[in-house]
């Protein structure tokens, strides 16, 4: 959110809509198309059945307004365009008002694996699904209200919970590894990795345990929580969320299982 980018935000025409090249769309078409296979083999049921709901374009860029519409209908949640870097107030008040902001441009081609910043096809591809799911469109809600609740000084730590479930929360499927964060759903090479892969450490949900955990933006994940269900998430309160980022501050965070960088990551607590 907060990070230094290579990319420029797309403006917004009169309109009200986004300007996409042919090369942008080829890209959306090129991502689209390796994804819905790969979720289809790697991501949690939900997440198949909510792309199928949604009927994302597969041909061009699709516009905030247009998935806006299909998810008001579904949950109540909106897409709205917005800066390529935005702060943790701006970014949780807009969780807060069920409208999600979307970064505007698409990742270069050079870029069609991995990307450290969310860019259109992520946020779109990786956030609308979870927020057509009732429970977790519940709780990106709540992770809204938590930040704009609680004191800057707190954000690093809703950050961490974001992360580890809307992020790159796993959850089981009839016995199965199965992915459910938009990181994840949207990514080629960590779609893959987190489910089959033996190499990432995969610890049952504890809200504690996530809040300590450290993490880098920058490389695959060395650790996954993964969720039973989605009942796990709804039956944590504000309140209980709140004290166990108290815990986890007193507590301290985990050594971390990845080289840090010298100088760590905005998102984490200082
Ligand atoms: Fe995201």
């Amino acid at each position: 959110m907060t990070h230094s980018s290579s990319y420029q935000a797309r403006a917004v025409g009169a309109n009200g809509l986004i300007e996409y090249t042919d090369i942008d769309h080829g890209t959306w078409t090129l991502l689209h198309k390796r994804q819905r296979i790969l979720t289809e083999q790697c991501a949690h049921p939900l997440i198949s059945v909510a792309l199928r709901a949604l009927s994302l374009p597969d041909r061009h860029v699709p516009q905030c307004a247009e998935v806006s519409e299909r998810l008001n209908a579904m949950t109540g949640w909106s897409m709205a365009p917005v800066p390529a870097l935005i702060d943790f107030s701006t970014f949780y008040g807009m969780l807060a008002g069920r409208c999600f902001p979307a970064a505007s441009f698409i990742r270069r081609r050079e870029e069609l694996d991995y990307l450290k910043e969310p860019d259109i096809f992520h946020e779109i591809f990786g956030h609308s699904p979870i927020l057509a799911i009732p429970e977790l469109a519940e709780f990106s809600e709540r992770i809204g209200e938590l930040g704009v609740q609680c004191p800057a000084e707190w954000h690093p730590w809703i950050a961490r919970l974001h992360w580890f479930t809307i992020e790159f929360g796993l959850m089981r499927h009839q016995g199965e590894r199965r992915a459910l964060g938009a990181g994840l759903i949207s990514s080629a090479s960590e779609l893959r990795y987190s489910v089959r892969s033996s190499q990432p450490v995969v610890r049952p949900f504890n809200l504690l345990d996530c809040l300590r955990t450290p993490y880098r933006i920058d490389i695959l994940q060395p650790l996954y929580f993964e969720l039973e269900d989605l009942r796990s998430l709804g039956a944590l309160s504000n309140a209980e969320i709140i004290r166990s980022m108290h815990q986890a501050r007193e507590m301290g965070s985990h050594e971390p299982l990845y080289t840090p960088k010298k100088r760590q990551s905005v998102e984490e607590p200082c």
